[in-house]
């Protein structure tokens, strides 16, 4: 049967439970299916059947649309977190301060040492300096320790992967981050595959995107509890877990629910739809070559817009009560300004909110969770490793 991507809530719970790094045995490829309906489901958490959109990356030029199917049981989880909304924002700024606090809660409670992030930037990129510094004031907020090492635009890439490698083996590091895009010189692939998949706080190692796309529906295969992204084994993309994590603590229901999730990128697009799928909604991906995106994000309860593309997505391409989660961040002209800029997200926001259920807002939306989310990853690392090495002294 067709069935929909469901977005439940999800409660933070801490860190007890987390298991040791499960074995690749369990990896697959995503598998997917060329369709583009969704079939719709009504929600009895929401009044009304509310949409999420996601939205954050530039199209990218392959070609096929895709919807991911699944059957499922349409049973309704329960909202256990802070519902955080302003009218019918979500507050990304305050959930996420509110992850920060707990992570700062669970981070006291570990023995030392604290758990470490380092996180490489390659390059003079303005947007990049200034995520990897908000990364540092966030870490120490936490109690996470930070390591960084910055490169010049001239730096090989033998130089990055050796300091990779390094950091793999270094034990006070439990995350590591390679800021991207990295200068156009280097594989950002073989940089990225160079990193420990235990320590790829980034989840964007392919062991760790094959964990994200194994469905575990087959025999043999223990079932993950998708509504606790904390307890997965593995590594998630942060953008995605937040964006996911925002709609849980905002009460949206997922499972049964149309999505449309724009963009298929492999930072957040195809991993906003795997973790989508997880929970039980139906998906579909709508890229550069999607014929009539519009009404395939019209059918949409949840949709996810992430492609880079100011204001792209319209008042009229958005079904009434749907749930728009805007991933993107553009730089748009304002003379009116002061610094000659704004930033606004993939979605034409003032007109949007008139019609959603619930939207996130740019700035104040997704981005301050994709920060969360790199922390609570990290924070996991750590619980994780010091479990593994607990398991193998005590052999
Ligand atoms: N650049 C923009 N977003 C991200 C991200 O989530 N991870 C990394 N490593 N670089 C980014």
């Amino acid at each position: 049967m067709w069935s929909t991507l469901s977005v439940g809530p999800a409660a933070f719970i801490g860190y007890l439970s987390i298991s040791t790094p499960s074995s690749y045995a369990n990896s697959y490829p995503i598998t997917t299916v060329l369709a583009n309906q969704l079939r719709p489901y009504s929600s009895t958490v929401l009044p009304s059947f509310i949409p999420v959109v996601v939205s954050s990356h530039p199209p990218s030029s392959s070609s096929s649309t895709i919807s991911i199917r699944h059957s499922s049981a349409l049973t309704m989880s329960t909202p256990t977190t802070t519902t955080t909304t302003t009218n019918n924002n979500i507050d990304g700024k305050a959930i996420a301060a509110q992850i920060r606090s707990e992570l700062r809660q669970t981070v006291s409670t570990l023995p030392t040492p604290p758990p470490g992030l380092a996180v490489l930037l390659v390059g003079s990129r303005r947007d990049s300096q200034t995520y990897v510094r908000m990364k540092k004031k966030a870490c120490e907020e936490v109690g996470i320790a930070s390591f960084g090492y910055e490169y010049p635009d001239t730096a090989t890439e033998e130089e990055i992967v050796q300091k990779v490698l390094e950091l793999n083996q270094d034990d006070r590091v439990h995350g590591i981050l390679v800021q991207l895009p990295l200068p156009a010189h280097m594989d950002e692939t073989r940089v990225l595959q160079a990193v420990d998949p235990s320590k790829d706080v980034d989840g964007l190692h392919p062991m760790n995107t094959a964990k994200l796309c194994s469905t575990g529906t087959h025999v043999g295969v223990d079932k993950l509890d998708w509504t606790k992204l904390q307890s997965i084994p593995f590594h998630i993309p942060c953008t995605p877990q937040g964006c996911i994590e925002l709609l849980d603590r905002s009460g949206v229901e997922l499972k049964g629910k149309n999505a449309a999730v724009i963009g298929r990128s492999n930072l957040v697009g195809l991993p906003v739809a795997m973790l989508l799928m997880h929970r039980d909604a139906t998906v579909t991906i709508v890229h550069s070559k999607t014929v009539d995106a519009e009404q395939v994000v019209r059918n949409a309860d949840v949709v996810v817009a992430a492609v880079g593309r100011a204001e792209m997505v319209k008042k009229d391409w958005i079904k009434p009560g749907a749930v728009v989660v805007d991933v993107g961040i553009n730089s748009v002209d304002d003379p009116s300004s002061k610094k000659g800029y704004r930033l606004v997200g993939d979605v034409d926001y003032a007109a949007v909110k008139e019609v959603a259920g619930m939207i996130t807002p740019v700035p104040g939306g997704v981005g301050p969770m994709t920060i969360a989310m790199l922390l609570r990853n990290t924070v996991n690392s750590s619980v994780r490793i010091a479990a593994a090495k607990g398991d193998k002294d005590e052999k």
